[in-house]
């Protein structure tokens, strides 16, 4: 079979499109057939190395799999041949685990494509309870953009930022995989939403997602647009996925008492800001990381409502697995871009 592997860490080149083993599913897992791959910026990070210093390489990278199971490993109930299923975007690895909350604490938490074998790839081998039925009435590729865009997103304004009916939020990079997907969950919730862009077109998108107020942030100041909307007050959520030198202007623009969720980097790891800043008017800074199953599967019911939408940029072909990621990195894709193991 075919799949999207790295054998070190490096520049686009690193991912090698290449025959390897078909696994065999082990007792209570299952063989899933990849029919759509998301990739995620986090991938980039990951093929560059700057999230992890090790990998088992050779290893493949990906977190985001619509698939249909292929074969059934010993003593699995519940799943038949050819039903379509999601590969759940990071469980504990041992079962008796998946209770522990926050998911990501578990001590053998993996996401697939970061601490186990990853979707750029055929064929998949999963345990049978980190899968989940596909009910969404999608196509694969349409499925493939969701996993970790939203079960993320909805962790991150729901149960982190407590996002409730009515409140005003401001969500960076709307147009992003995350802040486009953070844009609808916002709605879903019954926020109002603000939110930056660096362009006209990623603006227009923005709106058609439902974004109350577009702010571009390359001739406008997001704090005082932000200010300007809420009365002065500043806005109850902040979800902040870009840091580096915006993170200190999002506490700025967060009303006294309210939330900054940082989310990301994609403007820099390091931050620094005035701590007066935050605690003067008794704002509160927290970390969102990954997802619980709960979190998932209100998205997707909210997407099996027609609430939230599926953001497919573009399909590619596995083997253009490299163009991908250029794309990616360079900032290209509005929403999400998704992989294709069986298309030449
Ligand atoms: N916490 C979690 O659970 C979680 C989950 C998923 C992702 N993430 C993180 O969230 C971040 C965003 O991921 P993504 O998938 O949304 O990435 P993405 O789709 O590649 O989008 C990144 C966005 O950042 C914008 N950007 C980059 N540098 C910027 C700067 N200096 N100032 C303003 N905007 C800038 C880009 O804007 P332009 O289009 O204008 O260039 C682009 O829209 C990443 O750091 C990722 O690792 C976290």
């Amino acid at each position: 079979m075919k799949a999207a592997v790295i054998h070190e860490f490096g520049d686009f080149d690193a991912l090698k499109y290449e025959d390897i083993e078909r696994p065999i599913p082990k007792p209570g897992h299952v063989l899933i057939k990849v029919l759509a791959a998301g990739v995620e910026r986090l991938d980039h990070y990951i093929r560059e190395g700057s999230i992890v210093l090790e990998l088992p390489f050779p290893h493949i990278l990906g977190a985001d799999a619509a698939g249909e199971v292929a074969d059934l490993g010993e003593g699995v109930t519940g799943f038949e041949i050819g039903e379509r299923v999601i590969v759940a975007p990071g469980y504990p690895q041992k079962e008796e685990e998946t209770n522990i909350r926050p998911t990501v604490t578990a001590p053998s938490f993996a996401l697939p494509g970061l601490h186990i074998s990853g979707t750029y790839t055929q064929f998949m081998e999963v345990p049978a309870y980190a899968l989940i039925k596909d009910e969404t009435g999608l196509k694969p590729e349409e499925v493939a953009t969701l996993p970790v865009p939203l079960a993320t997103a909805v962790h991150s304004l729901k149960q982190i930022g407590e996002v409730k009916a009515g409140d005003k939020v401001l969500i960076h990079s709307g147009a992003s995989g995350s802040g486009s997907m953070q844009i609808q969950v916002a709605k879903a919730l019954g926020a109002d939403v603000a939110t930056t862009v660096r362009s006209g077109a990623k603006g227009e998108f923005a709106k058609t997602l439902g974004a109350d107020l577009v702010i571009n942030t390359r001739n406008e100041d997001f704090v005082e647009r932000v200010k300007a909307w809420t009365g002065g007050a500043g806005a109850d959520v902040v979800i902040d996925n870009l840091a580096g030198d915006v993170l200190a202007k999002s506490i700025e623009a967060t009303k006294p008492m309210g939330v900054i969720v940082a989310f990301g980097f994609s403007a820099g790891p390091e931050v620094t800001f005035d701590i007066r800043s935050l605690f003067f008017a008794q704002k509160t800074l927290r970390g969102s990381m990954s997802y619980d199953i709960e979190d998932f599967n209100w998205g997707l019911e909210q997407v099996r409502l027609g609430r939230i939408k599926p953001l497919l940029d573009h399909t590619l072909p596995l083997s253009k697995v490299a163009e991908a990621h250029r794309l990616i990195s360079t900032g290209q894709v509005t929403g999400n871009l998704v992989l294709l193991p069986w298309t030449e």
